[in-house]
């Protein structure tokens, strides 16, 4: 075992030109030291397909406890919690449910939302998905120009989510304000203005779908969150008003800016290849194939936080016990290791689906049959209904949000033909 390569003019990970353009870094990573201790921050950067994949599957040493070091220590979530009343009009203690607590309990509430996310449920939702999808694309398709982050990827995901919270239209706008909360807190990065902005925002939150969780449990109806309010399985006690909040919280951002990202990064990509449009325009049964390429080169959520339980090793690499460490989901799936040629968007990419897109393990992406139905009825849609895309050059160029967790489009004005 030995200690992490030191390379000296390594940029910090978290520097806004990484942030900005991550994928010389994720290289440099990968092939010199694919576990990677940062010296300012000690955080432990895990980036091959091999050692993210191996991590992954450790859970009992890679722990997803992450939550009281992001929110500022235990002492600023005992603090945090202290003041806020148990149940209210407040707001609810934070308590980790799936992505931010370890098995067993992790396991036990993945059980019990798995009928909100089954097949059964994510097939009914085909209809609606594709009409949700169409009904954006009316709203620009005479323009001949659009601006597709706010106008549809964002929309298609968050209208689908917000409809199965059993949130009226009108309150998607709050939606973002609450996502952007959550991401605040999630990155890591936030000042203390920050932090407190981030719990102001999530306190609306929890105000919010505190009421429509009790409008389902006197009044269910055929969606997610009537699922999740009637959840209970072998005898188990139905889940508690703040474990729903914080399983609600984890819908919204996961089920949001990811899919939004993905969408928004295959247009992008069928932009830049424009041979690779062509094929999937000609041949539109390739879209599911099409949809595991985008995944691979954009794995929209980019990195996850793990915490070492125990000293260990990776690749080598001794990991102190207690050590925060960053999984590269986005490293590994451009990993020539596995995918040769790993920069080149090629959607007849035989082993695409192998990504880590969607994590792998007991954490793996719960909304992934959503995520792809979503991808696939909008491209469908935004392919069959449009052609000629290129970026207009008449706004300004798209840039991608510097969040260290989630990679995606802040914006993406483009131009395009209706199809006739
Ligand atoms: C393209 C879209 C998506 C991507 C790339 C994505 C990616 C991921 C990844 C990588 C993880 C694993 C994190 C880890 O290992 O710690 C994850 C977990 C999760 N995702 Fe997704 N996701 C997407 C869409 C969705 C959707 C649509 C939903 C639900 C509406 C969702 C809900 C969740 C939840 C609840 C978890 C936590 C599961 C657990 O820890 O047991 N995701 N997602």
């Amino acid at each position: 075992m030995s200690a992490s390569p030191v390379l000296p003019d390594e940029p910090s990970p978290f520097s806004p030109e990484v942030l900005a353009d991550p994928w010389h870094h994720y290289r440099r990573l990968r092939e010199q030291a694919p576990v990677y201790r940062d010296p300012l921050t000690g955080i432990y950067f895990i980036s091959s397909y091999r050692a993210v994949d191996e991590a992954v599957k450790n859970w009992e040493v890679f722990s997803n406890r992450f939550g009281v070091a992001l929110a500022g220590g235990e002492e600023a979530t005992a603090a945090a919690a202290s003041g806020m009343p148990d149940v209210g009009d407040e707001g609810y203690p934070p308590v980790d449910t799936m992505l931010t607590a370890d098995p067993p309990e992790q396991k036990r509430f993945r059980s019990l939302i798995a009928k909100a996310f089954s097949a059964r449920r994510v097939n009914a939702l085909s209809d609606r998905v594709k009409a949700i999808a169409n009904e954006l694309a009316d709203g620009f398709a005479n323009d001949g120009h659009v601006e597709l982050v706010s106008r549809f990827s964002q929309p298609l995901p968050l209208t689908v989510i917000a409809e199965q919270l059993g949130a009226p239209a009108k309150d998607l706008h709050l939606f973002r304000q609450w996502t952007d909360g959550f991401l605040m807190q999630l990155g890591g990065m936030a000042d203390e203005a920050g932090h407190k902005e981030a719990q102001r925002l999530i306190r609306e939150f929890q105000v919010y779908f505190a009421a429509r969780l009790e409008e389902r449990r006197t009044d269910p109806h055929d969606d997610i969150i009537s699922d999740i309010v009637h959840a209970k399985v072998d005898g188990e006690r139905p889940l508690n008003v703040a474990e729903m909040l914080s399983i609600l919280q984890q819908l919204l951002v996961a089920g949001n800016e990811t899919t939004a990202s993905a969408i928004s990064e295959g247009i992008w990509l069928l932009m830049q290849n424009p041979d690779q449009l062509e094929l999937v325009q000609q041949e539109p049964d390739r879209i599911p194939k099409l949809v595991e390429e985008v995944l691979r080169m954009a794995s929209p959520t980019a990195n996850m936080w793990r915490v070492a339980k125990e000293t260990t090793e990776l690749e080598g690499v001794e990991i102190p016990a207690g050590s925060m460490c960053m999984l590269r989901f986005a490293a590994a799936d451009r990993d020539p290791a596995v995918f040769p040629d790993p920069d080149r968007f090629d959607i007849t990419r035989e082993n695409a689906h192998e990504h880590l897109a969607f994590g792998l393990g007991v954490h793996v992406c719960p909304g992934g049959p959503l995520a792809r139905k979503e991808m696939v009825n909008g491209f469908e849609t935004l392919l069959s209904r449009f052609d000629g895309f290129e970026l207009d050059s008449t706004a300004p160029a798209p840039t991608h949000r510097p969040n260290v967790l989630l990679w995606g489009f802040d914006s993406m004005p483009i131009k395009f033909r209706a199809r006739a």
